[in-house]
C-alpha cells in the first residue's frame, strides 16, 4: 500500500476496533441490485479496511459478519452469506496468512456444515502465530448467547459463586484472549447495539456514520480514529477530581 506517507494518524490509535458492517442491503437496493450483491460489495470493502487497519496500527479488528438473529432472514440470503464465508476462506486465506493476519472466530460453528466447520478451524490453526493484525470474525454470534454459553461453561467447570468475578466472566467469553474494544463503529446510521459485544463494549466509544458499509473506505476509518482521539474516556469517573474540591 502506498498511502503511508500521506496518512496523518492521530497520536493515539485504538488498539481494538469493532465494526457493525451495516447497510449492505440498502446499498444494493439503491442500485437496483439483489441484496447479496450488497454483501459481496461488503467483502470487497472489508479487504480495503483490513489493509488500512494494519497500516494505521490497529492491533485487533472485530467484524460482525452474521448474528444469531440473521438465521431469520430469507433462506436464500442466509445461504448466500454462508457461501460468502466459504469463498472468503477459500480465496483469501493464503493472502491473509502472508500478511500476518491471525484469524479468530467469535460465536458458534454448530449450524455450519462439517466441511465448512473444518475450513474455519484450519484457518484459525494456520494463522495462529500471526501478529500483524488479529481479526475476530463474529459469525453466528450474539452477545446474549455468548454470556449464556459462558455461564454454562462456568457451571460445567464447577465454579463457586465467589469465583465468579468480572475478570473470570471475561475469560469465559469468546473474546477471552482479547482486550475490550476501544472503539465500536456502526455504518448506515442505525443507533442500536444489536446484540454485539454487549459485555465487552461496556465502556467502548461509539462512532456511527450514515455511510453504508460498502462505501466506508479507509478515509472514513481514519476520520473515525481522529474523532476517537478527541474523546475523553472516563470509565464512569470524572475528568479532573481536583476541581471538585
Ligand atoms: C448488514 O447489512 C450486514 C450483514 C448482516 C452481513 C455482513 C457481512 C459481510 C459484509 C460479509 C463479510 C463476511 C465474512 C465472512 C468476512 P444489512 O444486510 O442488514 O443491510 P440493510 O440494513 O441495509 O438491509
Amino acid at each position: 500500500m502506498t498511502r503511508s506517507s500521506e496518512v496523518k494518524l492521530p497520536e493515539e490509535v485504538p488498539a481494538h476496533v469493532a465494526i457493525i458492517m451495516d447497510g449492505n442491503g440498502r446499498w444494493a437496493r439503491k442500485r437496483g441490485l439483489p441484496r447479496l450483491a450488497g454483501h459481496r460489495a461488503g467483502v470487497e470493502n472489508l479487504r480495503r479496511i483490513l489493509e488500512a487497519s494494519a497500516e494505521f496500527g490497529i492491533k485487533y479488528l472485530t467484524i460482525y459478519a452474521f448474528s444469531t438473529e440473521n438465521w431469520e432472514r430469507p433462506a436464500a440470503e442466509v445461504r448466500g452469506l454462508i457461501n460468502i464465508l466459504e469463498d472468503v476462506i477459500d480465496q483469501e486465506l493464503e493472502t491473509l496468512h502472508q500478511n500476518g493476519v491471525q484469524l479468530r472466530h467469535l460465536g458458534r460453528l454448530e449450524r455450519l456444515g462439517t466441511e465448512l466447520q473444518e475450513k474455519v478451524r484450519h484457518a484459525i490453526e494456520l494463522t495462529n502465530n500471526n501478529q500483524q493484525l488479529i481479526l475476530n470474525v463474529a459469525w453466528n454470534y450474539g452477545g446474549r448467547d455468548e454470556i449464556v454459553h459462558a455461564i454454562q461453561r462456568m457451571i460445567e467447570d464447577g465454579l463457586k459463586p465467589e469465583d465468579v468475578t468480572e475478570e473470570r466472566v471475561s475469560e469465559y467469553l469468546y473474546t477471552s484472549k482479547c482486550p475490550d474494544p476501544d472503539l465500536i463503529i456502526r455504518t448506515s446510521g442505525e443507533m442500536r447495539v444489536s446484540n454485539f459485544l454487549i459485555w465487552q463494549g461496556a465502556y467502548s466509544e461509539w462512532y456511527v456514520t450514515p455511510t453504508y458499509w460498502p462505501e466506508f473506505g479507509p478515509d472514513e476509518l481514519l476520520k473515525a480514529l481522529h474523532e476517537y482521539a478527541q474523546r475523553e474516556r472516563r470509565y464512569g469517573r470524572i475528568s479532573d477530581p481536583i476541581k471538585t474540591n
